[in-house]
């Protein structure tokens, strides 16, 4: 394995203007989607990339990645930002550097399959918008999944990436299913549907060094079309591996802009232009145009994302990935879910079941959406399992699983739990083996009739079909039908400036003082939860005209771990005793439940999970015999249908589509 003849040493100048190098390696930068989607929960803004836009144009990367993958559920969801829009915004400042997505093949940009019709609308825009490369991926490698997405990246003349995900179940490549022979041979099949590019997706970090090495040599002979490497940092080895592979002869590799590189990204681009410079691998780049692009992202931008780094560990490495080897991301939402539900002791537990669940579930690829499917589907069966039955809770996504409905699974699936999953499930209970969208009935007209003159256009109608909750909500926002809550409004430098100052002061004990001469709380008002130490305050700040005041600051004694610092997450404050001067401690949002029922007698459905209510499938009135569903709450992603804990009639139903409730919360009452 000391076969590094790829990279010779062929010159030795550090100008600008060297010349060109024999076999450049080409690189895409990754910061503005899948940088910010690993390190601050996609929160990233489009003002925040314009700065360096231009700049980052002049690089010659080989594409930078802009969009898909989750930016289009966040911006909608949380930011306040039309998602079509930003692609157009980028374009006019990106002149020459093509732009990439992450796209999940049928899944689009969303959690499930979507009829053809919806993928064919979203291409469609995708395309005119000003998307040229698509990285198209299928969580559990069935490519019958691109069968419809494919033609229309070609019909547009677009460039068509395949990716294979790159997924184990032995500590390094190897075994029964995801051996070399799998990744060979799904490249093949990737070439003979016109990819343009392989790419091996390596979304967890778990490509070690020589298999990256192995897998690259063995492509490279296999097929004709250049290979591309994306392996995230989460486990330390990428660096390692991006180097093995380039020896190997990997033509494409990703990497970020420093400030949003390593822990879960992706590892910097500036160490690899060292590295390669000078050999017939250099990338030509310019080190010093890097460093002014990283010095507008440190002063300009993250200042206003520092917030939302994960910054609980000194370790930038996440060891559990090569303890369990499952993805990064995947681990952290799992131990957010157990936070929620007050059960963090359960992740050894966790550990333990997620290996039998996979297997159980077909072996699948960890990977947007599989990674959720299996991670709460086993912390549901961790928490809700007795000794004599498993998988008591199956989310709505298992089913569907278990039908059919995401494609073929790597082995079979276990007979019992399919079985047991598909019990009363709606579609039938007898699996399907054709491609998933030939059973799903088109969805665009029906998606038409119900959002109506709302979606003004094209692009607003894919958002609703894609998105009928969240999506609708932010057609209101878009045309002020609806306030925009402050929560989703962009927090400016003034805010971040303000928020430091109140770090300071509440670490010198000084917050309690303020507060005696408290204003009456503006129309500005905005929550942050600001952590210091073991500690954690809630701040309010009131932004009146242009300087921010201080309203209140509520110390909270935190019981086990730090709450997230997710800013998604509805400002529950726990329970706790408003300290000192009450008149200045916040009302809490009395949230949306609307009177609680005037006859609460009767069997309460309560809410097992903090989430979202999708809708309910009864409404007052209605008789409902145990068992049966009543509600879908949607919980990190998953939708999970909720059945009636009694027979008799809904006597009362206490939220709305779109409400967000807490554990705990009656939903709804039966008696
Ligand atoms: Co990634």
């Amino acid at each position: 394995m000391s076969d590094h003849d790829q990279v010779k040493m062929t010159k030795m100048n550090y100008d600008v203007n060297r010349p060109k190098a024999e076999n450049p390696l080409k690189v895409m930068d990754l910061s503005l989607r899948d940088g910010h989607q690993s390190l601050f929960a996609t929160r990233g803004r489009t003002e925040d990339m314009i700065p360096v836009a231009e700049l980052m144009d002049q690089v010659g990367f080989w594409a930078v990645e802009t969009w898909g993958g989750a930016t289009f559920d966040t911006m909608h969801r949380f930011l306040n930002e039309d998602p079509w829009e930003r692609i157009r915004t980028l374009k006019r400042y990106f002149k020459k550097t093509p732009f990439s997505m992450l796209l999940r093949a049928q899944n689009l940009v969303g959690y499930r399959n979507y009829a053809d019709d919806v993928a064919n609308a979203f291409m469609d825009r995708a395309c005119e918008n000003g998307m040229d490369v698509f990285r198209t991926f299928d969580a559990l490698n069935d490519y019958r999944n691109f069968q419809t997405v494919v033609p229309k990246i070609k019909e547009y003349g677009k460039h068509f990436q395949g990716c294979i995900c790159y997924t184990m179940t032995e500590p390094r490549l190897g075994g029964d299913v995801y051996n070399l022979d799998y990744y060979v041979n799904k490249a093949k099949e990737l070439e003979a549907m016109g990819a343009d590019s392989v790419c091996v997706k390596d979304m967890a970090g778990l490509i070690a060094p020589y298999d990256a090495y192995a897998i690259v040599k063995a492509l490279k002979a296999a097929v004709k079309v250049p290979i591309h490497l994306h392996s995230h940092f989460t486990s330390g080895m990428s660096p390692m591996s991006h180097l093995k592979a380039i020896e190997a002869g990997v033509d494409i590799i990703d990497t970020c802009m420093t400030p949003y590189a390593y822990r879960t990204s992706h590892a910097a681009i500036e160490p690899l232009i060292m590295a390669l410079l000078g050999t017939n691998r250099d990338t030509g780049f310019d080190i010093k145009l890097m460093a002014q692009i990283n010095e507008i992202f440190e002063k300009e931008v993250m200042p206003k994302y520092k917030h939302l780094l994960d910054d609980s560990k000194m370790s930038i490495i996440d060891i559990n990935v090569l303890l369990h080897q499952t993805p990064g991301g995947m681990l952290s939402n799992l131990v957010n879910q157990l936070r929620d539900m007050d059960a963090l002791d359960k992740i050894g537990e966790v550990y333990k079941e997620l290996p039998r669940v996979r297997k159980e579930l077909g072996q699948i690829p960890l990977v947007t959406p599989t990674s959720q499917i299996v991670g709460i589907q086993t912390v549901n069966n961790v928490l809700f399992d007795t000794p004599e039955e498993r998988y008591k809770m199956i989310t709505g996504q298992v089913k569907d699983l278990c039908y059919g409905l995401y494609g073929k699974t790597a082995v079979p699936i276990d007979p019992e739990v399919q079985k047991k999953a598909l019990k009363g499930y709606d579609r039938g209970e007898e699996p399907i083996t054709c491609r998933p969208a030939e059973v799903l009935e088109p969805e665009m007209e029906k998606a038409k009739a119900e959002i109506g003159d709302l979606a003004v256009d094209l692009d607003d109608l894919v958002t609703y079909a894609m998105f009928p909750v969240t999506g609708k909500k932010f057609l209101q926002w878009k045309y002020g039908k609806e306030e925009v809550p402050e929560s989703v409004k962009p927090i400016t430098m003034q805010q971040v400036k303000k928020l430091d100052e109140l770090i300071k002061k509440a670490k010198a004990g000084e917050l309690v003082e303020k507060k005696k001469d408290a204003p009456a709380k503006g129309e500005n008002l905005r929550t942050f939860n600001v952590f210091v130490d073991n500690e954690y305050f809630e701040v309010g700040v009131d932004e009146v005209g242009g300087s921010p005041i201080l309203k209140y600051a509520q110390q909270i004694q935190l019981s086990g771990g730090l709450p997230a610092a997710a800013p998604a997450a509805p400002a529950a404050a726990p329970a706790a005793a408003p300290a000192a001067a009450p008149a200045a401690a916040p009302e809490k949002k009395a949230a949306a439940a609307p009177a609680a029922a005037a006859d609460t007698s009767g069997t309460p459905l309560t809410a097992p999970m903090p989430g979202m209510i999708v809708k309910y499938d009864k409404k007052v009135g209605d008789e409902v015999s145990v068992g049966e569903t009543v509600v879908i709450l949607e919980a990190m992603k998953m939708e999970n249908a909720l059945s009636a804990p009694a027979s008799g009639t809904v006597k009362a139903i206490n939220y709305a589509s779109g409400d967000s409730v807490a554990k705990g919360d009656v939903l709804c009452v039966i008696g």
